[in-house]
């Protein structure tokens, strides 16, 4: 049987790893051609079929759930639950395009024809730039704006209205004279630079987000990182609170009319003009042309001045000035036969490429990065473009010396689209991926199943040590208070911290410290600062085993399998001792470590890896001179029928609280897990359980009552 047609319970731990790894790649890359490239490969049925089972796959084995699972990301182009449904007052439509001189005077002449228009008779147009957001639908009544759409299919969009209120370009009220009741169109956008700023947020909002999971910690909603000015206009445009789309920089464009109760104007150019009065942003670059023949030298001023405009536009829309032409020339279909765009041609170029730059992330992600000969494409020098992932790389074919073809289609960051591979030198050799850090020179490894390749070298690799540092103060770690970010990226910056060791021999920096504002150079209070900072750090010498686990921000290692890891190993010595044993694969160390309940193979890897990196068992030597964690409880040694073993906790207990109960558990050498499935050992079923005692009932899984849960946890 085919791996894909196994029912998700009955793969192994492997398979079910191989396959979340296949799933993520595949579902990225439909993704890709669905939101990017507008070119589904996928029926929504089968892209359906694939998140399904994804998520069937993690809800079993949630240890294997991956950095870049899909499930992690909500679909782009979802229907926004919660938005009621606004149906137009006359359709929105969109335009026929143009790409070239000629298309444009077939264009007019068939206005001509269809008004049975003489030579003698101008043709006057408007050109608007025809800037890439999304369209909105705005209805005032009695001059009041009183609600606001998306263009949905054409005919009924979503119901926007306190989205929209939050933008500064958009009149509440229209001063007088307006039609009793009327539709304004036009565009939601975002500017470039906001864009920039705001594609940094999120990816910096993102990377913590995966940090946190990755600890094992709780973390909110996925953080969506925008591919493009459009993307992230749309995106703040459906949010469901509109107080996030507040914090948004969306701008708006009013450029058409929709139903309106009383004409508002004879000619397009006095239309926007009237708009212009009524308070709205009309595009300053927008221009009446005296006949058809303008429109050519226009298109050509307009794609001069693209790239320096603050806003994307992908061409010209040209409008027929008089609406009464309008008006009868009318519709075909869904376009208009009085407006058409004239795009502008593809923002493509060629270009060399020089070298491909690695770049360590906070996490110790190594992110490929293209450099190529400084090249204008579309009016911006570009030099460099992301690659992604050594994948990506690999797919395209992509090699030092080639003659590459970048793009900036709507996207501000560019892409490497192909190879011309005509061009490429007979001496090229295909890339291979970096074995080092750049950052560091620790070992750089890329777990079976990943598509990213990462640095080993956590504690004292300089693009990692403020993050790590900051993970080893945190709560959950050594709790260290007073050391927050600022101080921590200010010691780090003095060069007084480098390694979490460095943080208990602050000592005989306190009078470098004493200097900087806020540190006691004015106050009493702030000299108190450094007092009960440095009592702070003492009073951390001697933490639980534990948490010094926790602390070292191990990748995979959270709270609870450093927990799992201090309960067997016992003490820091052996559990060191242990840990180098075990970079040996297939060593006694190693097996004991991947037979430890709830840590298994891919965990052991990690450790492994770390602990091959001689730099990490240096500055953990380092630390190990500082402080002297405290022993564990061990567990397995107990007695208890719950040591090693996997207990869910459901319903409503009787006699304690759930908190005690799985405290007891874990006491015991259980680990308490929240979700049931083949690998729980028992289900404890309070009063009112639900789908978890059924599941249990399902998989075979052990059940007890709360009283045969109090007598077995008595036993020891
Ligand atoms: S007029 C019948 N004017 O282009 C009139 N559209 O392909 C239809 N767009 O959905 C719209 N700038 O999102 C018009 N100055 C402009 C525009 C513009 C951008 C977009 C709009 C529309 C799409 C039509």
């Amino acid at each position: 049987m085919n791996r894909r047609d196994t029912p998700p319970e009955d793969l192994t731990e492997e398979d079910a790893g191989a396959e979340l790894a296949a799933l993520a790649e595949e579902i990225a890359a439909a993704d890709i051609a669905y939101h990017q490239n507008d070119a589904p490969d996928l029926t929504d049925a089968e892209y359906d079929a694939l998140r399904r089972r994804n998520t069937a796959i993690e809800a079993l084995f949630p240890s294997l759930k991956r950095a870049d699972s899909p499930s992690g990301a909500t679909p782009g182009a979802a229907p926004a639950a919660g938005f009621a449904k606004s149906r137009h007052g006359t359709p929105m439509l969109s335009l026929d395009n143009a790409f070239a001189p000629e298309d444009f005077a077939e264009f007019a002449k068939s206005v001509r024809r269809f008004l049975k228009l003489g030579e003698e008779e101008v043709l006057r147009f408007v050109g608007e730039p025809k800037i890439d957001g999304l369209s909105v639908n705005l209805t005032y009544e009695n001059g009041v704006f009183v609600r606001g759409a998306t263009r949905g299919d054409g005919t009924v969009g979503e119901d926007i209205t306190r989205n929209l209120e939050t933008l500064d370009d958009l009149p509440r009220r229209l001063p007088a004279p307006f039609p009793g009741h009327i539709e304004i169109r036009g565009e939601v956008f975002m500017t470039k630079a906001d864009f920039l700023a705001f594609h940094a947020e999120q990816t910096r909002l993102h990377e913590e987000r995966e940090q946190r999971r990755e600890r094992g910690e709780k973390v909110g909603p996925d953080i969506r990182i925008p591919a493009n000015p459009r993307n992230a206009a749309a995106g703040s445009l459906r949010q469901l609170d509109p107080e996030v789309t507040a914090r948004r920089p969306l701008k708006f464009f009013a450029y058409a009319q929709g139903a309106s109760s009383t004409p508002v104007a004879e000619t397009h150019w006095d239309y926007l003009e009237q708009l212009r009065a009524w308070g709205f942003q009309v595009n300053p670059l927008s221009r009446l042309l005296p006949d058809e023949h303008a429109a050519e030298a226009f298109q050509a001023e307009l794609a001069g001045q693209r790239a320096g405009l603050d806003y994307d536009i992908d061409g010209v829309v040209y409008k027929l000035d008089r609406l009464d032409w309008q008006k009868r020339l009318g519709f075909v279909g869904r376009t208009p036969r009085w407006a058409i765009a004239w795009k502008f041609p593809a923002e493509q170029a060629t270009t060399v490429l020089l070298r491909i730059e690695i770049q360590v992330g906070r996490t110790g992600a190594l992110t490929p990065r293209a450099v190529m000969q400084p090249v204008n494409v579309g009016g911006v020098m570009v030099q460099h473009a992301t690659l992604h992932n050594e994948d990506e790389i690999a797919r395209k074919d992509v090699r030092i010396g080639d003659t590459v073809v970048l793009q900036r289609a709507g996207d501000v960051i560019p892409q490497i689209v192909s190879v011309v591979l005509e061009k490429r030198p007979a001496t090229s050799e295909a890339w291979r991926p970096l074995t080092h850090c750049p950052a560091c020179g620790s070992h750089a490894v890329r777990p079976e199943g990943e598509v990213v390749r990462r640095c080993t070298g956590g504690l004292i690799c300089p693009a990692q040590t403020v993050e790590r540092l900051k993970h080893f103060v945190s709560r959950n770690a050594l709790d260290i208070e007073g050391l927050g970010e600022e101080n921590i990226i200010a010691l780090h910056n003095a060069e007084i911290v480098k390694s979490p060791a460095d943080i208990f021999r602050l000592a005989p920096h306190v009078e470098t410290i004493r200097q900087w504002e806020g540190w006691g150079k004015g106050s009493k209070k702030d000299s108190r600062k450094i007092a009960n900072l440095l009592a702070a750090i003492e009073s951390r010498r001697e933490p639980p085993l534990e948490r010094f686990i926790f602390a070292l921000g191990i990748r995979r290692i959270g709270a609870q399998n450093a927990k799992l890891l201090a309960r067997h190993y016992h003490d820091v010595a052996e559990w060191r001792a242990k840990m180098l044993a075990a970079t040996t694969i297939g060593s006694e160390a190693r097996e004991e470590l991947g037979s430890i309940q709830g840590i298994g193979p891919a965990i052991a890897t990690e450790l492994a890896e770390f602990f091959a990196e001689h730099r990490n068992r240096e500055a953990l030597d380092d630390l190990l001179s500082e402080v002297t964690p405290l022993p564990a409880e061990r567990i397995g040694g107990s007695g208890s029928p719950f040591a090693g073993k996997v207990v869910v906790f459901t319903g409503t207990l009787e006699q304690t609280s759930r908190d005690e109960a799985e405290a007891v558990a874990e006491r015991l050498g259980a680990k308490v897990t929240k979700s049931v499935s083949k690998k729980t050992d028992f289900v404890v079923v309070g009063a009112d359980a639900g789908s978890k005692a059924k599941k249990a009932a399902e998989l075979g899984v052990r059940t007890l009552t709360e009283a045969e849960w109090r007598q077995m946890a008595a036993q020891g």
